[in-house]
C-alpha cells in the first residue's frame, strides 16, 4: 500500500491540442506554476480482482473509472517489461481531491501525477521524475507538470522526450476566484478535438503558442514578472478564442468568469499589478506579485463563488509516509 500527494498546476502558457492522440503529445510545449493548495492524495493497494477506484469516499463508475484502469494498465505493463510478479494484481486506488473536480481547477493533473507516484511504487518500479512525468502524461497531458516543483516546462516532442523539467522562475502568487463548482460541460480531451478539427485559427494558435513559449522562459530567466504576467494573460484569451472559434462553438468562460477578468483590468488601471488567466471551465486565477496578492485577493473575493484563495509555487508530486 502506498500514498502520494500531488497538486494541481495551473499554466502560464498552455496545452490544448495533442499531436498524438494515444500518447498523448502536445502539438506545442507549455510551461506552469505547480500550485501549493488543493492536493490530491491517492492510496494504492494491489489485490485480486477487479481494479476499484474510489474519489472522495464514492465508488467511480463509467469514464473516470475506465480512465484510471487504462492508466494501471499501462503501469502494470512497464511491471511486466521489468519482470515484476506484481503485473498480475489488479489495484484499489482511493483519492481523496482538496479542489473542485473537472471546473477547471486541473483536478486531473493533481489526480494522475498522484496516481503515478503511487502506483508505479505499488507496482514496485522504480521510476525517475522524468520517467514519472511521462507516465502521468498518459492519465491527462498537463498531470506532467505536477510532477515538478514550482515552475515547469513540458517539452512537445515524442514518447521519449516529452516530459516536464524544472525552470527557474520568479516567486508569483496565484489567487483562485471560483465563480463556479459545475462540472464543465465539454472536457478538455472533447474540446481539444473539436478546436483541431473545426477551429480555422488552430494552426496559428500552434505556432503562436511556440513563439509564446520561448518568450515566456527568457521572461522566467530574467525574473520579468510583468512580462510574464502579461504573456500568460494574452495567451490564456487567445485558448479561449480559438476554442471559442471551433465549429460549434465551444465556451469554458461564463459571464461572471468575464467580470474577473474585467475586475484584474481595473486593478492595473489603479497601479495593482494583476493578470487573469483561466484553463478550460470558468474558474479564474489572478495573477501577481506575492507583496500584491492580499490587496489582490481583497479586490476579487466579492466576484467569487467560494474562497478566494492565496496560492504559492507548490511541491511536485511525491510519495508520503504513514504519518502525513
Ligand atoms: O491535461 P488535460 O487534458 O486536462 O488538459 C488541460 C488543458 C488546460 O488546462 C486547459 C491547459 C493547460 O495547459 O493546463
Amino acid at each position: 500500500m502506498t500514498t502520494a500527494r500531488a497538486y494541481p498546476n495551473i499554466a502560464l502558457v498552455k496545452y490544448w491540442g495533442k499531436a498524438d492522440e494515444t500518447l498523448i503529445l502536445p502539438a506545442a510545449g507549455s510551461l506552469s506554476m505547480t500550485l501549493d493548495d488543493y492536493p490530491t492524495t491517492t492510496t494504492v493497494t494491489l489485490d485480486d480482482g477487479e481494479d476499484e477506484f474510489r474519489l472522495n469516499g464514492e465508488e467511480q463508475l463509467g469514464r473516470s473509472a475506465d480512465r484510471v484502469t487504462a492508466f494501471l494498465e499501462l503501469v502494470r505493463g512497464h511491471a511486466r517489461v521489468a519482470g515484476l510478479d506484481t503485473a498480475h494484481y489488479s489495484a484499489r486506488v482511493v483519492s481523496v481531491n482538496e479542489g473542485p473536480t473537472a471546473a477547471g481547477m486541473a483536478s486531473s493533473a493533481s489526480g494522475f501525477a498522484a496516481l503515478a507516484v503511487a502506483a508505479s511504487a505499488a507496482y514496485g518500479l522504480d521510476l525517475d521524475t522524468k520517467e514519472l512525468s511521462r507516465l502521468a502524461r498518459r492519465g491527462s497531458g498537463s498531470a506532467s507538470r505536477s510532477l515538478i516543483d514550482r515552475f515547469a516546462v513540458w517539452h512537445a516532442g515524442d514518447d521519449e522526450d516529452s516530459f516536464a523539467e524544472q525552470i527557474d522562475a520568479p516567486d508569483m502568487a496565484m489567487i483562485s476566484v471560483p465563480v463556479s463548482t459545475g462540472k464543465k460541460a465539454v472536457s478538455s480531451r472533447n474540446g481539444m478535438i473539436a478546436t483541431q478539427e473545426t477551429s480555422p485559427f488552430y494552426d496559428a494558435w500552434v505556432s503562436s503558442t511556440e513563439v509564446t513559449l520561448r518568450e515566456m522562459i527568457a521572461a522566467c530567466a530574467a525574473g520579468d514578472v510583468t512580462r510574464i504576467g502579461e504573456l500568460s494573460e494574452n495567451h490564456a484569451i487567445r485558448m479561449h478564442a480559438v476554442i471559442a472559434a471551433s465549429q460549434p462553438s465551444i465556451r469554458y468562460l461564463t459571464p461572471a468568469s468575464i467580470a474577473v477578468f474585467d475586475e484584474i483590468a481595473a486593478l492595473r488601471a489603479d497601479g495593482i499589478e494583476a493578470y487573469a488567466t483561466a484553463d478550460a471551465g470558468p474558474n479564474v486565477f489572478a495573477i501577481t506579485r506575492p507583496e500584491l496578492a492580499e490587496t489582490v485577493s481583497a479586490r476579487l473575493a466579492p466576484l467569487a463563488t467560494g474562497e478566494a484563495k492565496i496560492l504559492g509555487p507548490g511541491p511536485g508530486a511525491r510519495l508520503i509516509g504513514d504519518g502525513e
